[in-house]
């Protein structure tokens, strides 16, 4: 493991209590409150979650049992019956019917708010329109489609049923959307005609069309007018929103569903190559993301709450749509770019929208830093009174200006850490209770058992850096590995003896603050997204001039990390500029927009090691442009490193 930043984050000294008073009105009031609830979960971890279970969550039949774990496989209120839906909606309905559940602002500047009655009938429509195409209890509906509301009716209507969804990043090609739908072996796709994106439109109905054109098991699509922009229907495949569910009631009962039903499954970047679908089920995620939202973002009911991810993200799973309705709450969603049509966007909305709550990236805020303080001070943001960020280790400096610019000394930082595997947030600070410390995501949610160890599963000395793990199941975690139960188990419980390896690097303090200092692994964090350097060599390897490839991460002031690759070609190649331009757009068409390279490089060779491995940690520095240190001696060739230095 490399040393990454130990050194600059040990001398971060300084604190923030909770501000006055905000204890006093929040649910977890002080951090006697906190270690309360940790001690008694510590005492009766499965009587801590069921009691939670039954008072904030509506069960159609109970449980059996709390916890079956046979490790790898965890089985949480085994025989509870219930519907993640019904939960998010249909039991707001006495109490909240009128309250504004999604509130939504569109690129263009268009506003909508659904009341909890509203899209509880929208919902319902949508979830009968999919039955009468056949849809049913477990068959996987993919979701590719702008921030709009939509998007979470799709999710809610699937839940509804029990059909699985499978939410696929607008931003992603058609090929990613191509791979994502065969081996979730989607049965229908939903998308719009298009979404907007810095005032442009994104064309995703010609995307699913090329990809369902490789993925025979679609039989249906469902494409939403968005955009009015002309697209291809095909004829008895491809059905309008509007027109399938003009006619359908308002009413569908919610499908009783097992606590361990399929829930969605969701792809994130591995190391070797191919997407692992993550696999989440119904009780234990409707709990945890539930009781997090609430706790962490300490929703009341006249809050605001916004969080910025995309609905193509985890993030975007548990705490735009999911925790919050589930609590009842106002969430917020806004479709287009921070800077459309200026970068004063985000806290124009805060000021119109009277948003309380704000969550978003280090990425954004990195970049809001570079945008200058005077877009926020235009705007009124005396409406906030907490705010979140995730995704990637906030540097203490980007966190201060959060706390000072937006924040303005008044609102507590909640700094989240969690993964698309852990479902909900694992370490993070409780806003009335935890005294903060600027780049430190504090300490465990009562109930979650984190430690940082060696490889053999010691727990690791205060301030010495090791590998994050958590020792005990908790209600959201993922299940397997979406038809590959052997590469969950190899990923996830066999790096160190058991316990949930969680693939970052983290120190604790001598105050038990965790400190965590990025992935393990050949991961790239871009923008707060986990890009696989194995999905990107892929792509640049696929083209016909590239040989072979390899990709790095190199810090980046915003990004966290930017794409760098070396490509070495085939032999009558021309090594031209035109082409490094070429394989750049040519990984964007393969993946996305995201993984762009920064820079390629052409190399006559790479360095690998004798066994055939590239050795990323060389190209690193290089990309970098640090010095080549440490051990070289696994170099099967070493005048490569020689010739890449020069080139
Ligand atoms: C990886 C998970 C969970 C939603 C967003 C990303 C990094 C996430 C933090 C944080 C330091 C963080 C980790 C983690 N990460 N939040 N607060 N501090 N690192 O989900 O794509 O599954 O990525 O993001 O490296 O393993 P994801």
């Amino acid at each position: 493991m490399s040393s990454f930043e130990i050194e600059s984050l040990l001398h971060e000294n300084r604190r923030f209590a909770p501000p006055a008073g905000f204890g006093e009105g929040a649910w977890i009031k002080s951090l006697e409150h906190y270690r309360e609830l940790c001690a008694r979960a510590e005492a009766d971890p499965e009587g801590f979650w069921a009691d939670l279970a039954r008072s904030e969550l509506h069960w159609f039949t109970p449980w059996q049992q709390v916890l079956d774990w046979q490790e790898p496989t965890a089985r949480w209120f085994v025989g509870g019956k219930l519907n993640l839906a019904y939960n998010c909606l249909d039991r707001h309905l006495q109490t909240r019917g009128d309250k504004v559940a999604v509130l939504w602002e569109g690129e263009p500047g268009e506003v909508r708010a659904l009341t909890y009655r509203e899209l509880h009938a929208e919902v319902c429509r949508f979830a009968n329109a999919l039955k009468a195409l056949g849809v049913g209890k477990g068959d996987v509906v993919a979701i590719y489609m702008p921030l709009v509301p939509e998007a979470a009716v799709a999710m809610l209507g699937c839940a509804r049923i029990g059909a699985p969804h499978t939410v696929v990043f607008g931003g992603f090609s058609g090929d990613a959307l191509r791979d994502r739908l065969i081996d979730a072996q989607a049965r229908v796709v939903v998308t719009a005609d298009g979404g907007w994106r810095k005032g442009a439109i994104v064309p995703l109905k010609p995307r699913v069309d090329e990809a369902v054109a490789q993925a025979p098991g679609v039989a249906h699509v469902i494409c939403l007018k968005r955009v009015g922009q002309e697209v291809a229907m095909e004829p008895g495949r491809d059905h309008w929103w509007h027109e399938l569910v003009a006619s359908r009631s308002a009413e569908c009962p919610a499908e009783a569903m097992d606590s361990e039903d399929l829930l969605f499954i969701l792809y994130t970047s591995g190391t070797t190559g191919k997407p692992k679908g993550v696999v989440h089920t119904t009780g234990g995620y409707n709990l945890y993301t539930h009781i997090t939202s609430k706790w962490i973002f300490d929703l009341h009911d006249e809050d605001v709450y916004w969080c910025t991810a995309d609905v193509g993200w985890i993030t975007g799973h548990s705490y735009v749509v999911y925790g919050p309705l589930s609590n009842g709450a106002t969430t917020f969603m806004f479709e287009g770019a921070p800077n459309q049509p200026d970068p004063g966007r985000f806290w124009q909305l805060i000021e119109k929208h009277r948003i309380g709550i704000f969550y978003t990236a280090p990425t954004a805020i990195r970049t809001f830093i570079k945008w200058g303080d005077d877009w926020p001070a235009r705007y009124d943001l005396s409406s906030l009174r907490l705010l979140g960020t995730v995704g990637e280790p906030i540097n203490p400096e980007a966190w201060m200006w959060y706390h000072r610019v937006i924040g303005q000394e008044r609102c507590p930082i909640v700094d989240t850490w969690w993964q698309t595997e852990t479902g909900g947030i694992m370490i993070t600070p409780l806003p009335g209770a935890t005294i903060t410390k600027p780049g430190s995501a504090t300490m465990p949610f009562p109930g979650i058992v984190a430690d940082v160890v060696d490889r053999e599963g010691n727990s690791c000395p205060p301030n010495q850096g090791g590998y994050l793990v958590i020792r005990r199941p908790w209600p959201s975690m993922l299940r397997t590995v979406y038809r590959d139960p052997e590469r969950y188990r190899q990923n996830y419980w066999s790096q160190v003896p058991h316990a949930y390896f969680a693939g970052d690097g983290a120190r604790r303090d001598e105050e038990g603050y965790f400190w965590v200092m990025g992935r393990v692994d050949d991961v790239i964090n871009v923008s707060g997204h986990r890009l696989g350097t194995m999905e990107i060599e892929s792509a640049l390897v696929s083209h016909p001039a590239v040989a072979e490839a390899a990709v790095v991460g190199r810090p980046d002031e915003i990004k966290g990390e930017a794409i760098v690759a070396f490509v070495t070609v085939e032999s009558e190649v021309e090594t031209t500029p035109q082409l490094l331009e070429e394989l750049r757009a040519h990984v964007v068409k393969e993946i996305g927009a995201l993984a762009r390279p920064e820079e390629i490089r052409y190399a006559e060779a790479l360095p690998k090691t004798r066994s055939g491995k590239i050795m990323r940690r060389l190209l690193r520095s290089l990309a970098s442009g640090s010095d080549l240190t440490g051990d070289t001696s696994t170099l099967e060739d070493r005048s490569v490193l020689e010739k890449l230095r020069e080139g």
